[in-house]
C-alpha cells in the first residue's frame, strides 16, 4: 500500500509534532482536535518551529510553504475517510482512545492502518474495538518529535507483519528510527524511564536531596541532556502519574507504586512546565 494522505489526531505537542514530521515527509496530513481553536494552537507551533528552521538556515522559506501547504485543518473524524495512515494522539484515557478507534473503523476505507501514539496503554485492547485488529498499531513518538529519533513501534497481538513492513517504513520515510516492542506495559521507553523519575521523586520525598542536586548527578554523573526531574516536568507530572499506575496494575509488582509526592503535586495542580509549576517554578 502507498501511502499518501495521512491523519493526525489531537493538536497537541506530540500530536502536532507528529504532523510536522509527516508533512516534511512529503504526506498531506490532516491535523484533526474537537475545537478550531486546538488545530489552530498546533499548526501555530508547528509554523513557530518551521520558522526557528528557516532562521537557522536547515530549511529554506520554500521547504516551510511546501510543509505548510500539506497540512489540512479538520474538525471532523469522518474526514478521516481520506486517509490511508491515521496516527491517534490524544490524552492517554482509554475510553476516549477506544471511542476514537470505533469511530475511526467505521469511516476509514478497508486499507487504512489505524495507529496510536500510546505511551503505555495496550495495543492488544484499543485493537479490539475495531473490526480490523490486524491493521491496529502501536507508534509511540518521544517529545520533542521534530528533534527525537526514536519511534517504538509496538505489535499488538493480532497486527499484522504487513502493517508493521509499513509502519516501519513510514517512520522511516519520517526521518525516524523505529524499534520493535511488544505490547507489555510501558512497552521498553517508558518501563525502564519513569521508575527511574519516580525514584528521583522519592529522593525528593525522602529528602535524599534538593531536586537541582537530583539533576545535576544525573546530567554530569550519567551524560543525561536533563535530570530526571527536569524531564518530568517537561512531560508532565499527570502523565508521569498515569504511566506509573499502569505499569503498577499491569504488572501487579509493588515495585512500580507511584511515589506520594508525585500524588500530592499533581491533586495540588502542579503538572510541570505546562502549568507553571512542578517540581521547578516556570515562567
Ligand atoms: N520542538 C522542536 N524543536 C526543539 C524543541 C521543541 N520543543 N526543543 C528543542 N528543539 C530543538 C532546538 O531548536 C535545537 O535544534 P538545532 O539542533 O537544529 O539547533 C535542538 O532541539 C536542541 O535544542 P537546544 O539547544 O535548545 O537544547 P538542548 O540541547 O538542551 O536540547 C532537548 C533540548 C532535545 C529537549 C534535550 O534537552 C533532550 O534531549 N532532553 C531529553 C528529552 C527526552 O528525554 N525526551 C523523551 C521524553 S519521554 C517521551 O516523550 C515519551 C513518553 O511517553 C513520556
Amino acid at each position: 500500500m502507498n501511502v499518501q494522505t495521512m491523519m493526525v489526531i489531537g493538536a497537541g505537542q506530540m500530536g502536532s509534532g507528529i504532523a510536522q514530521v509527516a508533512a516534511a515527509a512529503g504526506f498531506r496530513v490532516y491535523l484533526n482536535d474537537i475545537k478550531q481553536e486546538f488545530v489552530e494552537r498546533g499548526l501555530a507551533t508547528i509554523t513557530k518551529n518551521l520558522n526557528r528552521s528557516v532562521e537557522k538556515g536547515t530549511i529554506t522559506e520554500e521547504e516551510k510553504q511546501a510543509v505548510l501547504s500539506r497540512l489540512v485543518l479538520s474538525t471532523d473524524l469522518a474526514d478521516a475517510k481520506d486517509a490511508d495512515f491515521v496516527v491517534e494522539a490524544v490524552t492517554e484515557n482509554m475510553a476516549v482512545k477506544t471511542q476514537i478507534f470505533t469511530k475511526l473503523d467505521e469511516v476509514c476505507p478497508p486499507h487504512t492502518v489505524l495507529a496510536s501514539n500510546t505511551s503505555s496503554l495496550p495495543i492488544t485492547e484499543i485493537a479490539a474495538v475495531t473490526k480490523r485488529p490486524e491493521k491496529v498499531i502501536g507508534m509511540h513518538f518521544m517529545n520533542p518529535v521534530p528533534v527525537m529519533k526514536l519511534v517504538e513501534i509496538i505489535r499488538g497481538l493480532q497486527t499484522s507483519d504487513e502493517v508493521y513492513q509499513l509502519t516501519e517504513d513510514l517512520a522511516k520515510q519520517m526521518k525516524k528510527v523505529p524499534v520493535s516492542v511488544n505490547d507489555f506495559p510501558g512497552f521498553v521507553s517508558n518501563r525502564v524511564l519513569m521508575p527511574m523519575i519516580n525514584e528521583a521523586i522519592y529522593c525528593v520525598y525522602e529528602g535524599v536531596a534538593t531536586p537541582e542536586a537530583i539533576d545535576e548527578v544525573m546530567k554530569l554523573g550519567m551524560n543525561h541532556p536533563m535530570g530526571p526531574l527536569t524531564l518530568a516536568d517537561f512531560i508532565g507530572l499527570d502523565t508521569c502519574l498515569y504511566i506509573m499506575e499502569v505499569l503498577h496494575e499491569g504488572f501487579g509488582d509493588s515495585k512500580y507504586r507511584p511515589c506520594p509526592l508525585l500524588r500530592k503535586y499533581v491533586k495540588a495542580g502542579w503538572l510541570g512546565k505546562k502549568s507553571g509549576r512542578g517540581f521547578y517554578v516556570y515562567n
